[in-house]
C-alpha cells in the first residue's frame, strides 16, 4: 500500500478515489445513500447549486494511528457546522448520526488511500450539500445531494510546518450580518480573486478584515488566524462573519487546558501586531501554519521570524498534531474510530 503513494511528496490536490457517498434528498428525506465508483454527478442545469449557490460543504480528516486504527478528528463538529450552513441557504439539514455514519463508510470503503501513520499525509474528506432539481427562479430547491468525496492530502501550504507570509486586502470576504460564518460556496467565490492578487504579489494568500471598519483580522485566506501575546496569551479573533474553525476551538481548549496558557476571544488590531510574539493561520486544511510576516499597506510586521517557527506555536502544532495522532490522550468525545 505504501508503496503505491509517494505520501510525502503529496500537496493538497484532488485524487479520484475508489468510492464516493451519493445521497438523495427528495419528498422531504434523504435516502440511505450509496457508495458509488463514478466520481461524476449528472444534476439539472436549472440547479439551484449552479445559478445560486445554494451549496455548503465542510472539510475533516481521518488519521492512522500508530496501532493501525483509523480515527476521525472531532466529525460531530462538522456535521453540527453543516448543518448551521444548511439552515443559512434554506437546505434541509443532514441528521448528526447519518453524516458519522456516511463518514465512516467512505473512509472504510477507500482504505486503500488511507495514508499511513507517520506519514505527514491525512485522508481528507469534503462533505457537501448542494440543491439540486429543474429551476429557474430565485428560490430553494426541492431536490438535493449530499455527498462526500476524499482525497489523500499533504500540506495545504507550500512547505508545511514552516512560517509563511500573507498580506491584507481591500476586498471583503463577507459582510457583517452576511454569510462569513457559514461554510458556503459563495465566500469563496469571492476570495479566488483576492487570493490571486496575494500570490502575484508573491504571498501565500490574504488576510481578510473586518468589513465594517477595516481595522480588525477576520480570517487568514481559507483559515483562521491566532496570535501569540508577548506575555504568553493564546489570542483569536471574535466576529459573528468568520467561520467559527473547529481548529481554532480545538486550540483555545488545548492551549488552556493542555498548555496551562490564558486564552482570549477578542478583536484583534492590525495596527496592534506588535502585541504578539508569534502568529499562525489554523485550520483543517491548513493545520497550524506559522505565520512570518504580514503586509499591511506599507508596512511589513515581522513575527517571530520568517524563517523559523516559534517555541509556542510549534508546541501547539505537537499537541493538536499528537491528539489527531492517537500519540497524545485526547479530551473526552474527540477521536472518533473508523472500523475498517
Ligand atoms: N476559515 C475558513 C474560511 C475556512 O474555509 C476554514 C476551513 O474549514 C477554516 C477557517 C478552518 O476551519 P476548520 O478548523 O473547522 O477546518
Ligand atoms: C478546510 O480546511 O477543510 C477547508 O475547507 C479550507 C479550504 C481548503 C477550503
Amino acid at each position: 500500500m505504501e508503496k503505491e503513494f509517494n505520501w510525502k511528496e503529496l500537496g493538497f490536490n484532488y485524487l479520484k478515489a475508489d468510492f464516493n457517498f451519493i445521497s438523495h434528498y427528495k419528498d422531504g428525506q434523504w435516502d440511505e445513500g450509496n457508495l458509488v465508483e463514478d466520481d461524476k454527478i449528472t444534476i439539472s442545469q436549472g440547479s439551484t447549486c449552479l445559478h445560486y449557490g445554494q451549496q455548503c460543504f465542510e472539510g475533516l480528516k481521518a488519521y492512522t494511528h500508530k496501532d493501525g486504527t483509523v480515527c476521525l478528528f472531532r466529525p460531530d463538529q462538522n456535521a453540527k457546522r453543516l448543518n448551521e450552513s444548511c439552515r443559512r441557504v434554506l437546505m434541509p439539514e443532514v441528521p448528526v448520526e447519518f453524516f458519522l455514519d456516511a463518514c465512516r463508510r467512505i473512509v472504510k470503503a477507500n482504505k486503500r488511500l488511507i495514508p499511513p501513520y507517520g506519514s505527514g499525509a491525512t485522508l481528507y474528506l469534503r462533505p457537501y450539500v448542494i440543491g439540486v432539481g429543474d429551476n429557474v427562479g430565485v428560490r430553494p430547491a426541492s431536490e438535493y445531494i449530499f455527498g462526500i468525496f476524499v482525497t489523500p492530502v499533504g500540506p495545504y501550504f507550500k512547505g508545511g510546518m514552516a512560517p509563511v507570509n500573507f498580506i491584507t486586502s481591500d476586498y471583503d470576504r463577507a459582510a457583517p450580518m452576511g454569510t462569513g460564518a457559514a461554510k458556503v460556496g459563495g465566500n469563496y467565490a469571492g476570495s479566488l480573486l483576492p487570493h490571486a492578487e496575494a500570490v502575484k504579489a508573491g504571498f501565500a494568500d490574504c488576510i481578510y478584515l473586518d468589513p465594517a471598519t477595516h481595522t480588525k483580522i477576520e480570517e487568514v485566506g481559507a483559515a483562521n488566524f491566532f496570535g501569540i501575546t508577548k506575555d504568553g496569551t493564546f489570542v483569536t479573533p471574535k466576529s459573528p462573519s468568520i467561520l467559527p474553525s473547529i481548529t481554532k476551538r480545538s486550540l483555545l481548549y488545548l492551549a488552556e487546558h493542555n498548555l496551562g496558557m490564558k486564552v482570549e476571544e477578542r478583536d484583534v488590531l492590525i495596527d496592534n501586531l506588535g502585541e504578539f510574539a508569534e502568529a499562525g493561520a489554523c485550520g483543517t486544511a491548513a493545520v497550524i501554519t506559522p505565520i512570518g510576516a504580514i503586509q499591511h499597506k506599507e508596512n511589513k510586521h515581522v513575527f517571530h521570524s520568517e524563517t523559523e517557527v516559534g517555541p509556542v506555536t510549534r508546541k501547539l502544532y505537537e499537541t493538536l498534531l499528537g491528539i489527531q495522532a492517537g500519540d497524545i490522550e485526547a479530551p473526552e468525545g474527540w477521536i472518533f474510530n473508523v472500523e475498517i
